[in-house]
């Protein structure tokens, strides 16, 4: 039987009109593909009818298939020939563990290609109007995991907490009054501009600004829910000046036709 290949593809941080050419031409060339949670519902919707799916999962503490069982199903499928697309949502190469995925398949001797996808931070900077590196207030932008072990992060604070640079945080939603808490103790000022957006570029949206001292506070107020991207620095600033993306602006890619 022949080989088959995998297409490890990024779809971006959840609206269709983000996804590259590229990853709509494999998803057309794929005849299997397994996606996870942060596939939005249009552009699995994309998909070609009679594409096998399969949900492999991965909510935090729910995940639906351990990483190493979807390394191995990867595995199988393509040695029985199958053309395996591999979705992850914004890029695979960004906090998505595409690196270890195609590891397996590259010891496995299962060709492959990545298709790059607009990662989260970008994408959902994009649509806030919230310019990440805006020469006036940053000289740096660094993305970090805020995910929780054991109740605490693994991060260099000192660093994180110089000033004129601005900090993305990935899943930090849970960690987010430690990760105010310790901003603030190494030294970055209480009173710096910080938002948490839920579905950036998605019709479901939601931006909440604040200040490093009021922002977990105001997300719990607020009701927040993943998935969510902290920007924390004083480029949030130009929020309320820049803001262009209507959340309720939902299907009207016409107009940009
Ligand atoms: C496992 S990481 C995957 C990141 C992905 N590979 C990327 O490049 O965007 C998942 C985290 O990405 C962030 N994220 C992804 N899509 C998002 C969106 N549309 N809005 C806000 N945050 C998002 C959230 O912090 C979420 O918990």
């Amino acid at each position: 039987m022949s080989m088959g290949e995998v297409f490890l593809v990024g779809t971006g941080p959840g609206d269709p009109d983000l996804l590259t050419l590229r990853a709509l031409r494999c998803m057309q060339a794929a005849d299997v593909v397994l996606y996870d949670n942060l596939v939005s519902e249009p552009i699995r919707a994309l998909l070609p009818e009679g594409i096998e799916r399969i949900y492999v999962g991965k909510e935090r503490a729910n995940h639906t298939m351990r990483q190493q069982s979807i390394n191995a199903l990867m595995v199988e499928l393509a040695q029985k020939g199958r053309r395996v697309l591999r979705l992850k949502g914004g890029d695979p190469f960004v906090f998505g563990r595409g690196g270890e995925e195609i590891e397996t398949l590259a010891e496995h001797g299962v060709p492959f290609q990545v298709v790059p996808g607009i990662t989260a931070a970008l994408g959902v900077a994009a649509y806030c109007g919230i310019p990440l590196t805006h020469r006036d207030y940053a000289q740096s932008v660094t993305f970090v995991t805020g995910h929780l072990q054991d109740g605490s992060m693994d991060l260099d604070w000192i660093a994180l907490a110089r000033p004129r640079q601005t900090v993305v945080i990935y899943m930090g939603l849970l960690g987010l009054p430690v990760l105010c808490e310790q901003l603030i103790a190494h030294g970055r000022s209480a009173q710096t501009p910080a938002a948490v957006i839920q579905q950036g570029t998605q019709p479901t949206q939601r931006v909440v600004t604040a200040t490093l001292a009021t922002l977990a506070q105001r997300v719990q107020t607020e009701g927040l829910k993943p998935p969510t991207l902290i920007i924390v620095g004083e480029v949030v600033l130009l929020h309320d000046k820049l803001r262009w993306f209507q959340p309720s602006m939902e299907d009207d890619s016409a107009s940009l036709m």
